[in-house]
């Protein structure tokens, strides 16, 4: 049967960093038609009701039907090791985020731990992931699992590692990192609605070998997504520099071993320099900005307005744990504060394609999620935009949509999380 959702819409007809604010499509009484898990038809409410006469309605009232948010980068295996005190990048991996991945050899850990991540995202709205695993081969069953279940659209990948600069016990080989992501790529890409995403963690924790052997089977794949870390701290980049000391710049490692491409994803991307920035565009290689996680481990300032100016693909994530919130929300509303340190306010439009077209443009899955548009698969998130005393008196005074939708964005949590539906199907409460 077809479902008919009523309250205000929110979609897109292009990019607002390119068309401006005008590139959202906002209806206030609107509807959103749902059929065999896709869109079937948005439009004015009125319109929507005559036509589709025998569709079981839910009415949401004023509350925002969106696109479920995608985040684009994160960590499912460092859930439990969110907002952990006081390190920076190389530190805070050797103390508390190594010793936690080497827990998921246990594939019982890892279902749990992929369970609970899906369950906290959901429950913010979170429709599509994209996340590392860990080294183990179980981890990434455990994820597309737990993902398959939920019947969501997700991606993920085995993180590789096979230098001595990551622990006894969470390392692998060239061969190994190869022949495992290899196997677990034929066996889960394309499969329903999951996608395998090739990962080594990046350049500090790999050989030039595996590099080079991940970038072969990358060539091998080139459907499949390819997702590092690049240019997250400065002691990252010279670290970076001293080994790999032939090496044009960070980039360059990864470019040296067939790791540079279109389906490519950059995790940061903070502090690059102009032949990185020039060769990323060319490519047209996805940037990831993870604003949380930037400010909480103390990184730096991505730079939005210039790498939009410059046609660079962007998308948004949380980077769960070095992100401090599985909230999109959250998520946006610092990539505001970081826009703002920089001298740029970024326009909630901008803020909300982020999170939803824009993720899903960087990951290459902008013609199946991120947007309510005809066709589309039905991942939904509702927002209430009065969802705690502070919020509903500050959107009251609103005039404009962006007016009404930006308390939310700045102080908004999992409780502005009205519903949240996948692949045409409400999400229970409290199952999200
Ligand atoms: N660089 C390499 N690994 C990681 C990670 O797990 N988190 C973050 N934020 N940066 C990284
Ligand atoms: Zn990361």
């Amino acid at each position: 049967m077809a479902d008919l959702l009523l309250g205000q819409t929110l979609s897109f007809s292009a990019d607002p960093f390119a068309e401006g604010a005008g590139a959202a499509r906002h209806e206030r009484q609107g509807a959103v038609l749902i059929e065999d898990g896709r869109i079937a038809d948005l439009g004015p409410a009125d319109r929507l009701r005559a036509a589709h006469p025998r569709a079981r309605v839910t009415d949401y009232g004023a509350a925002l039907i969106s696109a479920g948010f995608v985040d684009a980068h994160m960590h499912y295996p460092q859930t439990a090791i969110i907002a952990s005190w006081g390190k920076r990048l190389i530190d805070w991996l050797n103390s508390y985020t190594f010793p936690e991945e080497m827990r998921f050899a246990d594939p019982a850990y890892a279902r749990a731990v992929a369970a609970r991540a899906f369950d906290l995202t959901l429950a913010n709205g979170t429709t599509t992931l994209c996340s590392y695993a860990t080294i183990h081969p179980e981890s990434v069953e455990a994820f597309f699992t737990e993902a398959e279940v939920r019947g969501l659209r997700a991606l993920a990948g085995k993180t590789c590692m096979d230098r001595d600069t990551a622990p006894e016990g969470l390392r692998d080989t060239a061969q190994s990192a190869y022949d495992d992501s290899k196997r677990l790529l034929e066996t889960w890409h394309g499969r329903g609605r999951l996608g395998y995403v090739i990962t080594p963690r990046f350049s500090p924790t790999s050989t030039p070998d595996q590099l080079s052997a991940l970038g072969a089977l990358w060539a091998e794949h080139p459907d499949c997504l390819m997702q590092t870390h690049l240019s997250e701290q400065l002691d990252e980049i010279a670290w970076v520099k001293s080994l790999y000391p032939t090496a044009r710049d960070y980039l360059d490692t990864y470019e040296a071993h067939g790791l540079l491409g279109p389906g490519g994803l950059y995790g940061h991307a903070i502090h690059l320099t102009s032949r990185e920035k020039a060769r990323l565009a060319e490519v047209d290689a996805s940037l990831i900005h993870c604003p949380t996680s930037n400010t909480f481990i103390g990184s730096g300032l991505f730079d939005m307005a210039g790498l939009t100016a410059t046609g660079h693909r962007v998308g948004l994530a949380t980077d769960t744990g070095g992100g401090s919130s599985f909230s999109m929300l959250r998520t946006m509303a610092a990539a505001y504060e970081i826009g703002q340190l920089r001298g740029h306010a970024l326009h909630p439009a901008e803020l909300w394609w982020l999170a939803t077209q824009g993720s899903a443009r960087a990951l290459r899955l902008d013609d199946k999620i991120g947007n309510l548009a005809k066709g589309m698969e039905a991942d939904l998130a509702v927002i209430d935009l009065a969802s705690t005393p502070a919020i509903e008196q500050a959107a009251a005074r609103a005039e404009t949509i962006w007016e009404a939708i930006f308390p939310t964005i700045m102080m908004g949590d999992d409780r502005a999380i009205r519903a949240v539906w996948v692949g045409g199907t409400p999400v229970a409460k409290g199952q999200a």
